[in-house]
């Protein structure tokens, strides 16, 4: 007989979930930390992680009037962003992880995660973090348990989701979670002094096995690396569970807007990384628009059901946001200024003099003198970035003066649209709506964007983004287009699907759209379409509306020259562009829906005549 596994999980009284336990007591005898702390989430732990991260040089404590309860963190200079080529989905089949994935055999992965995670904790503390990826007891929610060994990660998980004993409490003896294993991949030999930003230089791994849904990472402390609910769990694994189960995971905000009339409408938007969802989702309409109401339910990720009523109804997972601090200021986001007040903590900003924080496009004149993010003196003329490009805050939500009261309604919202946009130089028009679901599948299918310093990797580089979800589909994307296609048919009130591209270009490389809260006269006449009183231009690539159907309130200066150039339809540059589509569609092979191909042929035609 099997002797009986040890309970080494040194877990408190009220977990009384067994199969926890037991994981949690293999994953520690693997990586042989030298304690182990189940996090419950209260304000005495939190403070006490802060603390012993200042301690460690992690954190450094931000001016306490001027930034009130706020740390900066400098990441080490390899260890900035999202590495999408150490990303992994380990399907059994290859064919399931399909073209846009990077692909190991599930056998071969856990041979290198035995490799990897032997010993890997050691000298090190292992904390349990309990999470609810949406309001607890949410129908709609998923709960998930990471096992890091970063005290950052355990504090950024503290705001981005519902942390700590009441997950476990919900849980009870066999509630389903998802197990989530990070490390940093920086074992400490006895004695040995620990750095301020462990990781692993040599190798990083974020992995995902979706049959199982596990995700093991290794190596990296930065963002969606490390804070393992929000790509990895609620967009690669949660969009598996969605395909099985019949609902949608997607790298999208979700905005409420009100008319004057009190027409309340909910629009869920998908742009890739640093493409400005945090920007729309948080707008403040121009002065002109009086009477118009924009509220936020989610910034990054929505998770979407099809309802009894034929509509939709989505949720924000998170409870924080993770933004990209860059280009946030008093005049693009003043939202995002009045939530990063207190409670924030900063990653890869600049310190000033008086120990509070900057980034470039936070004021037109830098200070004189900064830290810069790698922690060495900065001027103005010194020809370096202050904060790197993708430096960003965390926050909670609940602090956002914008946020909508059913923010954490656990039914969600009913959703009236959905809108899919690129960082586009030139080609793609300001705005079009697709004339159909299927219409605006194809659109969002063959979303392109230019590449931003979200990701490691060169900048400024259009490639196909689906749905703004090249990086986080846990699956097939031939299958992930079928699944779209399949919800819409399920739906007997399904939202309308717009295009949108703020960052058109003209001839000197000057973005023409002002974009920002400016974006609001292209939300009123999308909200105005839902109310099916906007009127449209038929065009091949669908619903434009023509310069007299946007309001122009307020914004007398922009000319009609300047619309028709944003709504300009190049023929020879869509003819390209219809290449680059066909590109990722041959990808697909037999996992093409017919339905894409033929309103592939059917766009063709239509720019062809
Ligand atoms: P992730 O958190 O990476 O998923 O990205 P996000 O889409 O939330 O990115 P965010 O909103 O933080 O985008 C930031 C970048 O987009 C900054 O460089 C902004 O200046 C730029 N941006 C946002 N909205 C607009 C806009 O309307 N026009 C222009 N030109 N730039 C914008
Ligand atoms: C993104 O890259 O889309 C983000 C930031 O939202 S991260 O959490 O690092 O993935
Ligand atoms: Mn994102």
């Amino acid at each position: 007989m099997n002797a009986p596994l040890t309970d080494m999980s040194n877990a408190p009284d009220y977990v009384r979930h067994t199969k926890l336990r037991a994981w949690v007591s293999e994953i520690a005898q693997l990586t042989k930390p030298d304690r182990i702390v189940w996090c419950d989430g209260s304000v005495e732990e939190n403070d006490r992680l802060c603390q012993a991260l200042v301690d460690a040089g992690t954190f450094i404590r931000l001016n306490p009037t001027l930034r009130p309860n706020s740390y900066l963190a400098r990441s080490h200079p390899t260890d900035v962003a999202r590495m999408e080529d150490r990303t992994f989905i380990c399907s059994e089949k290859k064919d399931d992880a399909g073209p846009t994935n990077n692909w190991v055999a599930p056998a071969e992965m856990r041979g290198t995660i035995h490799r990897l995670y032997d010993g890997c904790m050691r000298g090190r503390t292992m904390y349990v973090v309990p999470f609810s990826m949406g309001p607890i007891g949410s129908h709609i929610a998923q709960v998930g348990v990471e096992i890091s060994d970063s005290a950052y990660v355990v504090v950024n998980m503290r705001m981005m989701t519902r942390m700590g004993r009441a997950v476990i409490e919900h849980l009870g003896t066999d509630g389903r979670f998802v197990p989530c294993v990070h490390s940093v991949g920086a074992p400490l030999s006895a004695g040995q002094q620990d750095v301020a930003w462990p990781c692993n230089q040599d190798e990083k791994w974020i992995v995902h096995f979706p049959e199982t849904r596990e995700i093991w990472s290794y190596g990296s402390g930065y963002g969606g690396n490390a804070l393992l609910g929000k790509k990895c769990l609620a967009l690669r694994i949660a969009s598996v569970m969605a395909r099985d189960e019949g609902w949608l995971a997607e790298h999208m905000l979700i905005l409420g807007v009100e008319s004057p009339k009190g027409e309340k409408h909910y629009i869920s938007a998908a742009f890739p990384s640093a493409c400005g969802k945090t920007n729309f989702a948080l707008l403040i309409p121009p002065k002109a628009f009086t009477g118009w109401k924009v509220t936020t339910i989610g910034e990054d990720i929505a998770w979407i059901k099809p309802g009894a009523d034929g509509r939709c109804y989505a949720i924000n997972p998170e409870a924080g946001f993770f933004g990209v601090a860059p280009g946030t200021s008093e005049a693009t986001n003043p939202n995002a200024m009045k939530t990063l007040k207190s409670n924030v903590i900063f990653t890869n900003v600049a310190l000033t003099p008086e120990g509070d924080v900057w980034w470039e496009g936070m004021t037109d004149t830098p200070p004189a003198k900064l830290i810069d993010w790698q922690g060495q003196a900065w001027t103005p003329d010194c020809g370096r970035l202050a904060a790197h490009a993708n430096s960003r805050f965390t926050v909670p939500a609940s602090q956002c003066p914008s946020m909508d009261p059913k923010w954490e309604d656990p039914n969600g919202v009913p959703i009236s649209a959905f809108l899919f946009g690129g960082r586009r130089s030139n080609t793609v028009p300001l705005i079009v709506e697709a004339p159909s679901w299927e219409d605006g599948v194809y659109m969002a299918a063959t979303l392109g964007s230019e590449t931003t310093a979200a990701i490691t990797g060169k900048v400024g580089v259009v490639r196909r983004d689906p749905m703004a979800m090249l990086a986080f589909c846990g699956y097939n994307i031939g299958d992930y287009f079928a699944h779209w296609l399949k919800i819409g048919q399920s739906m007997t009130k399904a939202p309308r699907i717009f295009r949108v591209n703020w960052f058109r270009r003209d001839a000197a490389g000057k973005f023409i759209w002002p974009g920002f809260g400016e974006n609001m006269r292209v939300l009123q006449w999308i909200v105005d379409r839902c109310e099916g009183r906007a009127q449209a231009a038929n065009t091949p690539l669908g619903n434009m509306p023509r310069f007299e159907d946007i309001s122009w309130n307020g914004l007398e200066k922009f000319s009609a020259a300047q619309f028709a150039d944003l709504s300009a339809v190049d023929v020879a540059a869509w003819k390209e562009e219809l290449q680059s589509h066909d590109e990722l569609l041959a990808k697909l092979g037999a996992h093409l829906p017919q339905d894409l191909a033929q309103r592939r042929k059917q766009l063709h035609d239509k720019l062809a005549a």
